[in-house]
């Protein structure tokens, strides 16, 4: 999707009221919203996309990924970090959020014949749940690796475990492999845990985190594509306040993005 502005946004659609038909908190300081349109069906979403949501008080809207759709419902997976996802978490079943969706390119669809590692890190792992669930009705043969500080900060196992096989670290171990994802055998090449060499691999989280796999996927001549969570203000590629410096010069995140090839991005 090229640069739009809320003006065309508006015309296609893309601003909605959602109703919440389900909230719950599946960490502390975390909450998972499902939502469905007030009106009519949801637009089409692609996963890696994400959607603008109005705070009350706040003037700018903040960035949310599709963390799933499911039974024509978006869900949000977010992380209490300040006064608009304070707000997000104080959202109630029937309560109504206005969002403007879906946003940004979404991951690539990879080839037949693809093996692809999803690894995400901390509330990152958002948008790779449907990106999972997209994989496996396509046939393609992946697996999750997912980073968490200790076992009570992981989030969403038991919906990741029904998507696909998940591979975990957290730096306690008190669950999984001790560290971080890149100390993962999967990850570094010690241990492929039967998984084997993964062709693709696509990851959200930290940027120390998206860096330090990106370089690991570089040092074994694995392509790499990450999805960046740069500060947004319009989302609609009017303010320039998300652009990323890449190897083809500055890149806004909300409309060139979030994902992009690793190999390009200046960090
Ligand atoms: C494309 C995209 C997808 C995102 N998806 C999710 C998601 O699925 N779930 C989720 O919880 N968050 C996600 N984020 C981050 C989320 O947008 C911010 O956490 C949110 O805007 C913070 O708003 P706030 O008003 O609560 O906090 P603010 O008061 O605005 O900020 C509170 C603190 O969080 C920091 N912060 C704010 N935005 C970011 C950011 N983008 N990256 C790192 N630190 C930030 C601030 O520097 C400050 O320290 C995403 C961001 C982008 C760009
Ligand atoms: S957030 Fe305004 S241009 Fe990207």
């Amino acid at each position: 999707m090229g640069q739009q502005t809320l003006g065309q946004a508006r015309r296609k659609g893309w601003i909605l009221d959602l109703r919440i038909t389900e909230r719950g908190e599946p960490a502390r300081g975390f909450v998972l919203l499902k939502a469905e349109p007030l009106e009519g069906r949801l637009p089409e979403c692609r996963p890696g996309q994400f959607a603008q949501l109005q705070t009350r008080g706040a003037f700018l809207r903040r960035p949310i990924s599709i963390h799933n759709v499911e039974a024509g419902r978006v869900w949000f997976l977010i992380q209490v970090v300040g006064e608009g996802s304070r707000w997000f978490a104080m959202l109630k079943e029937g309560d109504v959020l206005n969002a403007v969706m879906p946003l940004g390119n979404g991951f690539p669809m990879p080839v037949a014949g693809a093996r692809v590692l999803l690894v995400g890190g901390g509330v990152g792992v958002a948008p790779l749940l449907y990106q999972g669930r997209m994989l496996k009705q396509r046939g393609v043969d992946f697996a999750f690796l997912l980073g968490a500080r200790n076992r009570d900060a992981l989030l969403q196992l038991d919906e990741f475990r029904r998507v696909g096989r998940v591979f975990v670290t957290t730096e306690d171990g008190s669950e999984g492999t001790r560290g971080f994802v890149t100390q993962h055998g999967i990850l570094s090449g010690t241990d492929e845990a039967d998984f084997g060499t993964p062709t693709l691999i696509q990851t959200c989280g930290p940027t120390p985190m998206m860096r330090a796999v990106a370089q690991s996927a570089q040092s074994r001549g694995i392509r790499c594509q990450l999805s960046l969570e740069n500060r947004m203000a319009c989302g609609v590629g009017a303010c320039l306040c998300c652009v990323q410096q890449t190897k083809e010069g500055h890149k806004c995140v909300c409309t060139e993005g979030p994902v992009f090839e690793a190999q390009d991005i200046i960090f």
